[in-house]
């Protein structure tokens, strides 16, 4: 498998997705309908129920499960809006989160944020966790943002520069949409499947990337390339196995967390540190 783009198709999309977010977030009305439709007060709620999801994987995913919570641990958004998770990851205590972003329109409306006046912001190239320092994140997490990036190439550098910027033992959550009911060749027209390198003519749900059961494999690779334990988690967003269908979304569709940790932490917890797992020697068959 070769997913190597040229740097400029790359370029190209991150340009078009750039265009797209600093023209249509203007305004603090038109930045809050760019991340959640008409429903941006839903969305605050429900950000704070998304901050303590993030928040609880990171701390479960420590090797000692039962030190107290550090309220300075540093945390990193990717694609932070108008910092609506952000704010709430604030109002649960903790004041030392940035973010980062490829729109520099969205990056002023979350800065001016009072509750975001610890926070650092960065306006990134739209395939790398921008100017955030390297080795320094506890958790690093993105929410409605990884779904709209119809480039796998993009996707992979993404992943790899949040790699880098958290500290060993750090945890990267993710949030992607899932149609746990299709395959990818019934992926209609311009969504994308998680292999694809497709640079489309718009963003923000306009050209997406819908994960299907067939690719939840190469989901996980793409992870693996630098995290470890990572955990697919599909959240049952509905009560109903037909799950509700609009013109946009005709079939069932969930969300997906992926998680996964910088270094040996679960293992260390799973088996110890004395056991001799970690010298790589070959296996013989
Ligand atoms: C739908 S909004 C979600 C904002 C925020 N994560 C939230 O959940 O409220 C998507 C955000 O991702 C940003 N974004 C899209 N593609 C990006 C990329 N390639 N790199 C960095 N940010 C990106 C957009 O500028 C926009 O602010």
């Amino acid at each position: 498998m070769n997913v190597q783009m040229s740097d400029n198709a790359l370029e190209m999309y991150s340009d078009l997705q750039r265009k797209a977010y600093d023209e249509r977030s203007k305004s603090r009305t038109d930045a809050e309908f760019m991340v959640a439709g008409a429903g941006y007060a839903a969305g605050r709620v429900r950000a704070g129920y998304q901050a303590q999801f993030v928040i609880n994987e990171a701390l479960r995913r420590r090797v000692d499960i039962t030190a107290p919570v550090d309220p300075q641990m540093r945390i990193l958004d990717f694609g932070c809006g108008v910092g609506r998770v952000m704010e709430a990851v604030a109002e649960l205590g903790f004041e030392n989160v940035d973010g980062v972003d490829i729109s520099a329109a969205m990056i002023e409306h979350a800065s001016s944020s009072p509750l975001l006046a610890n926070s650092r912001f960065w306006v990134t190239d739209g395939h790398s966790a921008g100017g955030a320092p390297d080795g320094q994140y506890d958790l690093a997490y993105s929410f409605i943002c990884m779904q709209h990036i119809s480039m796998r190439q993009t996707r992979i550098d993404i992943i790899r520069s949040l790699a880098r910027a958290l500290k060993p033992g750090g945890t990267l959550v993710l949030e992607l949409m899932y149609y746990p009911s299709i395959l990818s060749s019934q992926i209609p027209l311009p969504h994308v499947a998680w292999t694809q390198n497709r640079t489309s003519t718009d963003t923000n749900s306009a050209a997406d990337v819908w994960v299907t059961p067939d690719m939840l494999g190469e989901v996980a690779d793409d992870m693996r390339l630098w995290f470890r334990d990572v955990a697919l988690q599909e959240i049952d967003m509905w009560d109903n196995v037909a799950g509700t269908q609009s013109e946009r979304y005709p079939v069932r569709q969930n969300v997906l967390l992926v998680s996964g940790t910088v270094g040996r932490v679960l293992s260390d917890r799973y088996m110890g540190t004395e056991v001799p797992y970690a010298a790589g020697e070959p296996i013989t068959r």
